[in-house]
């Protein structure tokens, strides 16, 4: 499947330094996975975790899952290092963390000529330029680094991101790119996840990026389409045919307009569902 048309869910970060938690996401139902050699790393594991990554990619199978890895800055002593050690190692993208500028992805594209690029938007910096972010050419995917950003914000609540949220929304649907929401950090508080899941998909989001596999659940859950929106796609699709072939550019569905963009719509929620079903098969 092209990284593009992929479901994004469930994207779970996973420390490149913890073995057990690599071999287990190997049977974990997440659309995607991001192996970080970046913030949850410590210093002195960074070269150790950076070897076992890349030697786990090369032997494990993981499936359909998304395998993406986050590399340490390459303005930091690893960055470089981590890049050369995943060459051809099979990862499906590089996530550049703190990405401020397109120059920053001109550096990564140089020393990975053959790797798809991702960007975590998350200082103040990168959101403010997140349309010539967007625009470069060897990006596919952009992540919400919402803790980092409140950091650099100085804000304390999930309200004041929305403006970076919505200006890095824009950004990638106007450049075809996959945008997944930042991390839900309390990993036991399920409601207060599903609330923010639902929140981040009415934004726009494909997915969520997750912390821990008790997350993963109510993510898959609130991102696909409903059984209830699944069906309204279908009727909306028949009523238009049918008002199509009368002649009619306009046919109502439960008391409401269906017009050629809303068919548009209905169209893409059945391919999206169809995706999850791809995927949860060969999972
Ligand atoms: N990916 C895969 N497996 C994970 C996991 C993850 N992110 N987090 C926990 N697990 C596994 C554990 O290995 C454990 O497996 P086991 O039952 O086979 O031993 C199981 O899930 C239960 O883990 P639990 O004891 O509840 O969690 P913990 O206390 O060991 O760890 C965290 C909690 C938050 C430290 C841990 O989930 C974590 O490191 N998350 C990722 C953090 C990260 O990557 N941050 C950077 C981006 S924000
Ligand atoms: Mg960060």
């Amino acid at each position: 499947m092209a990284l593009t048309t992929r479901p994004f869910r469930s994207v779970l970060y996973i420390p490149g330094s913890k073995e057990r938690a690599l071999d287990k996401a190997r049977t974990l139902p997440v659309d995607a996975i991001i192996f970080d050699l970046e913030d949850a790393v410590a210093v002195d594991e960074k070269k150790a975790a950076r070897e076992m990554l890349a030697h786990t990619l090369r032997t494990a199978d993981y499936g359909p899952r998304t395998r993406i890895v986050r590399i340490n800055g390459l303005d930091t002593a690893w960055g470089s290092e981590d890049l050369a050690a995943l060459a051809g190692a099979g990862a499906d993208a590089i996530l550049l963390p703190k990405v401020g500028s397109p120059s920053d992805l001109d550096v990564a594209g140089t020393l990975a000529p053959d790797q798809p690029l991702w960007a975590m938007m998350e200082t103040p910096k990168g959101i403010l330029n997140a349309a010539e972010i967007a625009a470069h050419p060897r990006l596919q995917g952009m992540v919400m680094g919402t803790n980092d950003l409140a950091k650099d914000l100085r804000s304390r609540s999930r309200a004041a991101l929305t403006t970076s949220l919505q200006l890095c929304l824009l950004a990638a649907r106007a450049h075809g790119l996959v945008i997944v929401d930042g991390v839900y950090n309390a990993f036991k508080d399920e409601d207060g996840l599903r609330a923010e899941c639902a929140e981040g998909r009415g934004l726009g989001f494909d997915g969520k990026t997750l912390i821990h596999p008790a997350q993963i659940a109510a993510a898959n859950e609130v991102f696909a389409p409903s059984e209830a929106e699944i069906d309204l796609a279908r009727r909306q699709i028949a009523a238009y045919d049918e008002a199509s072939a009368a002649g009619q550019g306009v046919a109502v569905v439960d008391g409401a307009i269906v017009e050629n963009l809303h068919v548009a719509t209905a169209r893409a929620t059945l391919a999206q569902a169809d995706a999850i079903a791809e995927l949860e098969r060969a999972t």
